[in-house]
C-alpha cells in the first residue's frame, strides 16, 4: 500500500513536472486554432509565411524566390516557424516590443517582420496595419500562447533565439575574420558534399528546395540579398549550424559551418539599399527607424570582417 502511495505520487510529480515544462516552453503551435475572425487572422498569417512570394496579399512586395518558411522551418507539427533551432518563432512574440541596435528604435511585432520583405525577401516593407501585416504578426503571436511576456531591451527576438544569435554571432566573428582562400576552397568541397544535392551546385535550389544566391534566365533574384541576416559571414554560420543540412542540425563543425558560409555568402546576390525597401513616402505609412541610410554588397559584408573578397574568392567577379 506505501510502496502504491509512493509511485502514485512519483508519477503525479513527474506529470506535474512535464505539464509545466510544457507550459514554460511549448514545442509546436497550439492544437486547435482560435474561433472567428481571430482563426481566420492566424490561418491568413500561416499561409502567407508558407507562400510568401506567390501569396496575392504579398507576392508584389517579395524580390526572390523565398517564403518565410525558408529560413524559420516547419516543425514536427508542419506548421512554418515551429521548428526549434536558431530562428524558431515560439516565443518571439513575448519579446516584443523590444528594442533594435539596427533601427535604433523600439520595435513593434509587425515592424521586425515586415523589416525582413526588405532583406531576407529581397523586396518592399508592407505597409503597418495592412491586412497581409496584422495577419502575419497574429500568427507569429498564437505560437507564443500561454508564454510569459518578457520585453527584451536589447535585441528584437525569442527568448529561444536570443542567445544562440548573440554567442554565435560574437563566436563565428572570430573564426570568419581569420578566413584565407583555403577556407573558400574547402568551403565550396563541403558545400559541393552536403548542400548542393537540394540547394544546387549553382545556388539555385533544385525543385522544392530553396535557391542561396544568384539569378535565374530571366535576371530575378533568387535569394536573399546583402542586408539580410543570412548574408553575414557570423549570423549565416550560426544558423546553418543549428539547421542544416535540413533534418541534420548540429552537425556541423564549427570551421565547417563557418568554411561553407564564407563560400556561399561569396556568391552573387542582390546589393541592399534601404531606399529601396521603401514604398514611395505617400504609400509607404511610418517608418519606425532613427536609421535612414543603409547600403550594403557582398564586398562590404566581407570587408566588416576585415576581409578582401578578391583575395578570398582568388578572383575579381564580384564587383
Ligand atoms: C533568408 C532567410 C530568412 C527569410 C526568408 C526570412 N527571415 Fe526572418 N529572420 C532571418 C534571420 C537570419 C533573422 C535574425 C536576424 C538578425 O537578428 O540579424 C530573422 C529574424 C526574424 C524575426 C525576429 C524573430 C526571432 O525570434 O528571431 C522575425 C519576426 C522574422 N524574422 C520574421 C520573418 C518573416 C515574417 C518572414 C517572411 C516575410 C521572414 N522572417 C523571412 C532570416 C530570414
Ligand atoms: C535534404 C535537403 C537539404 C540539404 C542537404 C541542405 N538543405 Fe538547406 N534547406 C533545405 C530546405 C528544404 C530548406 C527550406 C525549408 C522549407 O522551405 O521548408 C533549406 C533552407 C536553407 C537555407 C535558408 C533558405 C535559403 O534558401 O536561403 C539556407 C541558407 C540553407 N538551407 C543552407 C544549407 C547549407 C549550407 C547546406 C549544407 C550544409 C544545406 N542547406 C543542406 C534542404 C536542404
Amino acid at each position: 500500500m506505501k510502496t502504491n502511495l509512493t509511485k502514485l505520487s512519483l508519477s503525479a510529480i513527474a506529470l506535474l513536472v512535464m505539464a509545466t515544462n510544457a507550459m514554460a516552453t511549448p514545442t509546436e503551435a497550439p492544437k486547435a486554432y482560435p474561433d472567428g475572425e481571430l482563426g481566420r487572422m492566424v490561418k491568413l498569417g500561416e499561409d502567407i509565411l508558407n507562400n510568401t512570394n506567390t501569396h496575392p496579399l504579398t507576392k508584389e512586395l517579395v524580390g526572390n524566390k523565398l517564403q518565410c518558411k525558408s529560413c524559420h522551418l516547419k516543425g514536427s507539427d508542419g506548421k512554418p516557424g515551429t521548428g526549434l533551432g536558431i530562428s524558431t518563432f515560439i516565443g518571439t512574440a513575448t519579446s516584443f516590443p523590444a528594442y533594435s541596435k539596427r533601427e535604433k528604435s523600439i520595435q513593434s511585432l509587425q515592424d521586425r517582420i515586415n523589416n525582413c520583405f526588405m532583406r531576407s525577401m529581397n523586396g518592399k516593407r508592407p505597409i503597418i496595419d495592412t491586412e497581409a501585416s496584422v495577419a502575419m504578426a497574429t500568427y507569429v503571436t498564437w505560437l507564443s500562447t500561454d508564454m510569459p511576456m518578457k520585453m527584451n531591451p536589447k535585441i528584437p527576438c525569442s527568448p529561444l533565439n536570443a542567445d544562440r544569435w548573440m554567442n554565435g554571432a560574437k563566436h563565428f566573428a572570430k573564426i570568419q575574420k581569420k578566413a584565407t582562400h583555403e577556407n573558400y576552397v574547402n568551403g565550396q568541397k563541403l558545400y559541393e558534399t552536403k548542400c548542393a544535392a537540394c540547394h544546387g551546385k549553382n545556388g539555385a535550389g533544385v525543385g522544392a528546395f530553396p535557391p542561396l544566391w544568384g539569378k535565374n534566365k530571366k535576371g530575378e533574384w533568387l535569394a536573399y540579398n546583402t542586408g539580410a541576416g543570412m548574408s553575414k559571414l557570423n549570423k549565416g554560420a550560426a544558423w546553418v549550424q543549428s539547421n542544416m543540412p535540413m533534418g541534420q542540425g548540429g552537425t556541423l563543425k564549427d570551421q565547417e559551418a563557418a568554411d561553407i558560409m564564407l563560400y556561399v555568402d561569396a556568391q552573387e546576390r542582390a546589393d541592399f539599399d534601404l531606399k529601396k525597401g521603401l514604398l514611395p513616402a505617400d504609400k509607404m505609412g511610418y517608418y519606425n527607424s532613427k536609421v535612414l541610410k543603409e547600403t550594403h554588397s557582398v564586398r562590404s559584408n566581407f570587408k566588416q570582417f576585415g576581409l578582401d573578397i578578391d583575395k578570398i574568392r582568388g578572383d575579381k567577379k564580384i564587383k
